[in-house]
């Protein structure tokens, strides 16, 4: 996208104005795609805040998504979620120092990526192509994506001396059994309610995390490995 935008530079047609609104909006995408650049030049507080909000938003619009999914699924939605199914992800962040369940809150986020996808996918085939259920699903996956990003700089930057995070390795796709509709259902409720559970207790966590690091310290920038 960003080289479609830059693309668009050499042309004289567009006016100044417009030129501008462009820099603006590639320096936003920009902003956000790398949390790495906006990453080195804040206090430990405002950057776990600024992710808090970015959860906080995730949590509540995934509290929507689940009713938004159930509606969309005709008759019986509420018994999809109750059944067993252990394909999915467990929602809880686990680890005994503050180290431990960045990289735990990290990783879910990674982990529930390819199952959000696969949701999506699933749901494509299963809804009119106007369902506001689609839109909603693309952008959970962009928004937890972007969490993601914010975490491991948070992590790195609060961390310096700690390997960086591991990508997990294994996607839903390669792991997974094909599914009838039914089970595809069943599925998608339960990563949404689990999505939604996970987003609670990073909510939770980044709070604990906030009160145990940034108080009595501020970021080792020279320590940072950037
Ligand atoms: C779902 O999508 C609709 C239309 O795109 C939007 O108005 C609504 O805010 C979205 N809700 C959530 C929870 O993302
Ligand atoms: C997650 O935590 C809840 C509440 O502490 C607990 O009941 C549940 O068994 C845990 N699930 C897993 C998979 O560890």
């Amino acid at each position: 996208m960003s080289g479609h935008v830059k693309n668009m530079y050499p042309q004289l047609s567009i006016s100044q104005a417009a030129r501008t609104l462009l820099s603006l909006l590639l320096v936003a995408a920009i902003d956000s795609m790398n949390a790495g650049i906006a990453c080195r030049n804040q206090q430990c507080e405002s950057h776990i805040q600024r992710s808090s909000k970015l959860t906080r938003l995730i949590h509540m619009e995934s509290v929507d998504l689940l009713k938004i999914y159930k509606a969309s699924q005709g008759d019986l939605s509420e018994l999809f979620c109750q059944m067993p199914i252990n394909i999915v992800p467990d929602p809880n962040i686990s680890g005994l120092d503050p180290s431990e369940r960045m990289l735990s809150i990290y990783s879910h986020c990674k982990v529930f990526l390819p199952h959000l996808k696969r949701v999506t996918e699933q749901q494509r085939d299963l809804q009119p192509p106007s369902s506001p259920l689609l839109n909603n699903l693309t952008t959970a996956q962009y928004r937890t994506s972007g969490l993601a990003n914010q975490i491991n700089c948070i992590y790195q930057t609060l961390f310096p001396n700690l390997p960086i995070p591991l990508e997990p390795v294994d996607g839903p796709t390669s792991i997974h059994p094909s599914q009838n509709v039914f089970q595809q259902k069943v599925y998608g409720c339960v990563v949404l309610k689990n999505f939604k559970e996970l987003l609670s207790q990073i909510r939770h966590e980044l709070r604990t995390i906030k009160n145990q690091m940034c108080k009595s310290r501020t970021f080792a920038y020279t320590n940072a490995l950037f």
